[in-house]
């Protein structure tokens, strides 16, 4: 952890106040004052960079089906307003959208790779080849809960900064991992900086800590407190206030 104050990153948006994952969120994401956005990528039958959680649109949008089996024409045909039912139409964002609305900012883009029980060939390259073409390498940093792919966008671009994402695990394997897939920071589920131990170690080893997903005022009080580098949060303005008393 360095020495600044926590930075506020905004989980898929502003998502407590836009349809998340959209570039309304975004938006309200940058209008908050928000030090960064974070969103999660797949990708599409036709091989578009997508913004969207879950592997399906069931969920966030007026359709079904996986992500995978639509072409990027056919998915842009869905409403994903679900969320938030009071905005009427949102289309579902590529990830060259979001770079472009963020690029005129000076926000950072956490771009979470969504390889899960999904697995989609190639999408590491595609990633890396879209952010360089755009020209936001400096202000880009990967993360994935699939360590393959964080280790695979070190190999692809050493400069790449990346972050090892995890719901749990005790220091000593973390650590291990977080070494084995060469990532810059780690990206841990709140409670896991509370274990005896855990924020020595990562001040000791130089480990950047970004913390998801801090959505009641307490516990962004602890994580601020803490000193951890960037509280992931659904709710950017009060996260914002929270962390400028520190
Ligand atoms: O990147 C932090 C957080 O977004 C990970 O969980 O399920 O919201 O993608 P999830
Ligand atoms: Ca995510």
């Amino acid at each position: 952890m360095d020495q600044e104050k926590t930075k506020v990153w905004a989980h898929r948006g502003a998502s407590g106040y836009a349809p998340e994952n959209t570039l309304d969120a975004f938006q309200k994401a940058v209008e908050m004052g928000a030090d960064g956005i974070e969103l999660d990528v797949q990708m599409t039958k036709d091989g578009e960079l997508v913004v969207i959680h879950d592997e399906t649109i069931d969920r966030v949008s007026n359709g079904k089906g996986w992500v995978k089996d639509y072409t990027y024409e056919e998915l842009k045909k869905f409403n994903f307003n679900k969320t938030h039912l009071e905005y009427t139409k949102e289309e579902i964002p590529t990830l060259e959208q979001v770079y472009r609305l963020i690029k005129p900012t000076n926000l950072t883009i956490n771009v979470e790779i969504k390889t899960g029980i999904v697995f989609y060939p190639g999408i590491e390259e595609r990633v890396l080849e879209l952010t360089e073409r755009l020209g936001m390498k400096e202000r880009v940093i990967y993360s994935s809960f699939n360590h393959y792919t964080i280790r695979k966008i070190k190999e692809l671009d050493p400069q790449a900064k990346t972050g090892m994402l995890y719901e749990d695990g005790i220091i000593d394997a973390v650590d291990y991992a977080c070494d084995v897939v060469k990532a810059d920071a780690l990206h841990p589920a709140g409670y896991n900086v509370f274990y005896p131990g855990f924020l020595e170690r990562c001040r000791e080893r130089k480990r950047l800590l970004h913390v998801w997903t801090i959505n009641e005022e307490k516990h962004m009080r602890m994580l601020c407190e803490a000193g951890v580098d960037a509280l992931i949060t659904n709710y950017p303005d009060i996260a914002k206030k929270i962390r400028d008393e520190y």
